[in-house]
């Protein structure tokens, strides 16, 4: 087991509710959670499943691997966790004939990764440039900040970020080269930024910190190649879940379950269908849920969740 120089911190599990009233597990079903992180949504899902129900956690933090040792000791299902991407997990699930009933994606950070103030996930806390999930894995934020070259880091702060003064910041941040620390990222970001935005609302390093956090975790080429496997691994009748928390990763689950729900392809001046295509999906959320304002009350990191889910319909529903 890996020891971590942190005390694991429980993750307030988002739209739990709707999780588990729109994905609906059973018991005596399987259920595959992704993103296991705190566990906060894996142990309601394991409430649910009972005695005879399996549930399976992917995470690729070891961290998550330690907090699913606790949450695990006691549980009222059987439960396993795979230390790994959760592309390469759900290959390995489909090769074993894994066929679940559920497969959750809370996707991004978890609470215990932020407030793990060593590993350079917020601005909030100076810290080595690390940001990633997997800390074995490749680039690190400081290698991103300090070999990338500037087109490329400004590419990366405008489409992962959507920062408007991408060109500047990423200017300053190869003048600064190297750069050590979460500060040392801040400090450039700042001198990158017009004063208006240097002295607004709000710390002008989040949409840089987002973006190089998305780049260093490959976060959308994961979701983008993840996707299409839960789908294929689903049971006939099985509910994909998936909570995003920007329109880079809503867009693409909306996408996704919004081409399988809808069948045919053909354009409306067709009289009748040539393309043969049938709906694979029924939406369960039509247009997403977001969490109430109570829950953003409660847990303001839930503010930008949104949640989209959609059931695997049978050959004899569609
Ligand atoms: C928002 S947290 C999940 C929190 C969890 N649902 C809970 O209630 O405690 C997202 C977790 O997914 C993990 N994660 C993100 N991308 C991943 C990927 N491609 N493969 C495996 N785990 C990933 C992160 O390490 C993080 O622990």
């Amino acid at each position: 087991m890996v020891t971590l120089a942190y005390m694991p911190i429980e993750h307030v599990p988002v739209l739990a509710a709707e999780v588990i009233r729109d994905a609906d597990p059973q018991a005596g079903e399987t259920v595959v959670d992704c993103t296991f992180g705190g566990g906060g949504h894996a142990r309601l899902l394991a409430e649910r499943l009972g005695p005879e129900g399996t549930l399976i956690c992917i995470d690729r933090d070891p961290a998550a691997h330690e907090r699913f040792e606790q949450v695990a000791h006691d549980a009222p299902c059987e439960m396993r966790f795979v230390q790994s991407d959760f592309v390469a997990a759900l290959t390995e699930l489909a090769a074993d004939g894994v066929r679940p009933d559920v497969v959750l994606f809370d996707l991004g950070v978890s609470s215990m990764q932020i407030d793990a103030w060593e590993r350079g996930f917020s601005y909030s806390f100076d810290a080595p440039l690390d940001m990633r999930m997997d800390p074995e894995s490749e680039p690190s934020a400081e290698t991103i900040v300090n070999e990338w070259p500037e087109s490329r880091i400004s590419e990366t702060l405008r489409s992962f970020g959507d920062e408007k003064h991408a060109r500047s910041i990423a200017r300053e941040i190869v003048a600064r080269r190297p750069l050590e620390t979460t500060s040392d990222l801040v400090e450039a970001v700042r001198a990158g930024v017009p004063p208006k935005v240097r002295f607004g609302r709000g710390n002008p390093a989040k949409r840089t910190f987002q973006a190089i956090r998305i780049a260093v975790n490959g976060e959308l080429d994961a979701l983008d190649a993840a996707l299409p496997s839960a789908w294929d691994l689903l049971a006939p009748g099985g509910r994909l879940a998936a909570i995003s928390f920007h329109s880079l990763e809503d867009r693409r689950v909306k996408r996704f379950l919004v081409d399988r729900a809808r069948g045919c392809i053909c354009p409306p001046e067709f009289p009748v269908c040539q393309c043969g295509l049938e709906p694979e999906a029924k939406l369960i959320t039509r247009g997403g849920v977001a969490p109430s304002a109570g829950e953003i009350a409660d847990n303001p990191r839930s503010s930008s969740a949104h949640l989209r889910v959609a059931r695997k319909l049978d050959r004899s529903e569609s």
